[in-house]
């Protein structure tokens, strides 16, 4: 398969196109390093990158933000952070791509446990996990030319423990190689409209 993978270069990103480039071509994708640039906040990047690459047979997503901070000095302004990454990024990779994608291709984007299990400061990521949910079941059984879409919903991942788990009480980081597999399932399995949860 030929693969487009955006947030390549991101912790978990790394990993599943290490994985995922031992059997298919991956065109890797993230911000800031190359090969290719894109910036998922803009619906013109979007489309510059769905030209440039031409044919493709899978979009994975593992790149998306939302604000992370203390509730109670919120801002609306803050919400739209995660609205306009991790929610829309991800919501126009596949309203802008869904037209060119090969017949039975698909499409996986990117949640995260905090869709159901919240932590402090969190709210943003909780609020967008949800609706990104939201999206792949209503896409699911509207998408065209057998065209597959789904969810992966990590826990807090090893790798970024050191970093995070001073928020995340009482979580059991989760193996990468797991993380991985749950890429692995939605792209080379059959199930459309899941949150594959990996814990
Ligand atoms: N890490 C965890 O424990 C964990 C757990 C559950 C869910 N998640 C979710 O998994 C996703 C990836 O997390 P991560 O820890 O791998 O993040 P990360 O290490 O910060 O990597 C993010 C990747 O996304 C790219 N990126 C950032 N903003 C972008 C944009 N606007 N357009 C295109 N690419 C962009 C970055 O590109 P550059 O490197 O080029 O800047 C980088 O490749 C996030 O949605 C996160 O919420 C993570």
């Amino acid at each position: 398969m030929r693969i487009i993978l955006v947030g390549s270069n991101g912790t978990i990103g790394s990993h599943v196109a290490a994985e995922l480039e031992k059997r298919h071509d991956v065109i890797r994708a993230s911000a800031n390093k190359g090969p290719l640039k894109v910036n998922i906040t803009s619906a013109s990047s979007i489309r510059s990158m769905y030209k440039f690459v031409g044919k493709f047979d899978a979009v994975v997503c593992t790149a998306g933000t939302a604000y992370f901070g203390p509730f109670h000095v919120m801002k609306e302004k803050d919400f739209y952070t995660g609205i306009k990454s991790k929610l829309m990024g991800q919501v126009n990779l596949v309203m802008l791509g869904k037209n060119k994608i090969n017949e039975g291709g698909s499409f996986t984007l990117t949640t995260g446990i905090l869709y159901r299990d919240p932590v402090r400061e969190g709210a943003a990521l909780s609020m967008v996990n949800n609706a990104v949910h939201g999206f792949v079941l209503g896409a699911a059984i509207e998408l065209k030319r057998n065209v597959r879409i789904n969810a992966v919903s990590p826990g807090l991942v090893e790798d970024s423990a050191a970093q995070l788990s001073s928020y995340f009480p009482g979580h059991i980081p989760v193996p990468m190689w797991k993380v991985v597999q749950g890429y692995v399932k939605s792209v080379e399995g059959f199930g459309t409209g899941q949150v594959i949860e990996v814990l």
